[in-house]
């Protein structure tokens, strides 16, 4: 079994990928924009061979590369699980005649117009919206969607461009803020709480299936400062406030033509209880989502999808067993972590049920809170019960401080 696995060593986590394929049997084949000097040490022993391309993000000249690259040499499969790469992947396959979903399966799970197009021809409910390219096509479409609204990139990530608007006046605003974004998303502004829903899928059909839950909303984690967002993976997927969303998330599946490996869906639940659809991607949530399903049930979902995607099965046992939450901490204050507080205390707390401690320390430089998700660090707790996890949680969310000067 040889696998291409594009971008094996960024973002971070992909070498986890490398090493699940790796524990499979299989034979991987890196491509990346990283010098192959500068692999890290926990990637180098599960590749077979690497190659490195200029720009990884020129599919064109990537591709051609690649062809020249691996002439003579059989292929069984290319993989990513880097959501900038999904199109090269399904692209590289196309030019291969390999297995794998095609390129137009995979822009269903890129485009976010074009996968709300489809749901909503299937009749799933997804909030009312319009692809627009000019500040003039802006304005018609807020004028047939209404305030509040939402307006975003198409190809958007990490909440990255994506303004809330109330008014005519913020509109315009927002116009100037998108400049230089090719292709927008106008959308009608869902009132909820959100969630996410994410499979592993084997020849579409979930094999494991998770639901986490965000405190607060993204974009309010966005937009101000001294929160420290969280996820929380809820272990009862039988609670019936869930079921909208899970019924919404898989016919999104069957609907889109998911075949194998990792999806993640956001959806709102609204206060009447209603599952609308945000978005979908095929690639797993990154933030440590992974390792917070793999807390969930105590599997290992990096050699799970490799085994899925390479063998076509599927061999842990998803039964769930814990609430597992994230807590992201920013610092107060600029430049270098001098202190944090209140984590020996939080430790001692909590005991055992902390899975993940990765604070930043002191002598590092405090990262840019609106660029990276997991800022400058996070703590992972878990607990079978609900309220109890949301208390360890939300303690750490208040009772630790990491100060910066
Ligand atoms: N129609 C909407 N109604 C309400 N809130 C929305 C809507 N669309 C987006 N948002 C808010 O903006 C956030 C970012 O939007 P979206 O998830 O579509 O973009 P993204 O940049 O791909 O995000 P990420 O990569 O972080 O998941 C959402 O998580 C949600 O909080
Ligand atoms: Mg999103």
């Amino acid at each position: 079994m040889r696998v291409v696995l594009l971008s094996p060593s960024y973002p971070n986590e992909m070498s986890k990928f490398a090493r699940g394929l790796a524990e499979v049997g299989a034979a991987v084949y890196g491509v990346g924009d990283t010098p192959r000097s500068e692999l890290p040490d926990h990637v180098k022993p599960y590749l077979a061979d690497y190659l490195q391309v200029p720009r990884i993000m020129d599919e064109a000249d990537v591709m051609d590369r690649v062809s020249d690259w691996l002439r003579g040499r059989h292929v069984d499969r290319v993989l990513t699980n880097w959501e900038p790469l999904v199109m090269l992947a399904a692209r590289l396959r196309e030019r291969w005649g390999m297995p794998g979903m095609s390129v137009d399966t995979v822009r269903g799970f890129r485009d976010k117009e074009l996968m709300k197009e489809r749901l909503r021809k299937a009749g799933l409910r997804v909030p009312r919206s319009r692809r627009v390219h000019t500040a003039h096509e802006v304005r018609a479409a807020a004028e047939e969607i209404g305030y509040p609204l939402i307006l975003k990139p198409i190809a958007g990530a990490g909440s990255a461009d994506t303004y809330r608007v109330d008014d005519a006046a913020e509109l315009e605003r927002a116009i100037s803020f998108l400049r230089g974004v090719p292709e927008a998303s106008c959308e009608e502004y869902v009132d909820g709480e959100e969630m996410t829903f994410d499979t592993l899928c084997l020849r579409g059909r979930p094999v494991m299936e998770n639901v986490s839950l965000y405190l607060p909303k993204p974009l309010e984690a966005r937009q101000t400062e001294w929160i420290s967002p969280m996820a929380i993976s809820i272990r009862d997927l039988t609670t019936p406030r869930l079921q909208p969303g899970l019924e919404l998330g898989r016919r999104v599946l069957e609907v889109l033509g998911m075949q194998d490996g990792f999806t993640h869906m956001e959806w709102f639940l609204t206060p009447k209880g209603e599952a609308v659809f945000g978005e979908i991607a095929c690639r797993p949530g990154g933030a440590g989502l992974v390792d917070q399903m793999n807390y969930t049930s105590d599997i290992d979902l990096y050699r799970e999808w490799a085994r899925v995607s390479c063998w076509g099965h599927f061999d842990a046992d998803p039964t769930r067993k814990y609430n597992v939450a994230v807590v992201f901490k920013r610092a107060k204050g600029w430049g270098t972590i001098t202190r944090i507080e209140g984590l020996g205390s939080w430790l001692r707390m909590c005991g055992p049920c902390v899975v993940e401690e990765r604070l930043l320390r002191p002598g590092n430089t405090r990262r840019d809170w609106q660029k990276t998700q997991t800022a400058d660090g996070f703590l992972m707790v878990r607990h079978p019960d609900w309220d109890e996890t949301l208390r360890m949680a939300r303690a750490a969310a208040t009772d630790i401080q990491i100060y910066a000067q």
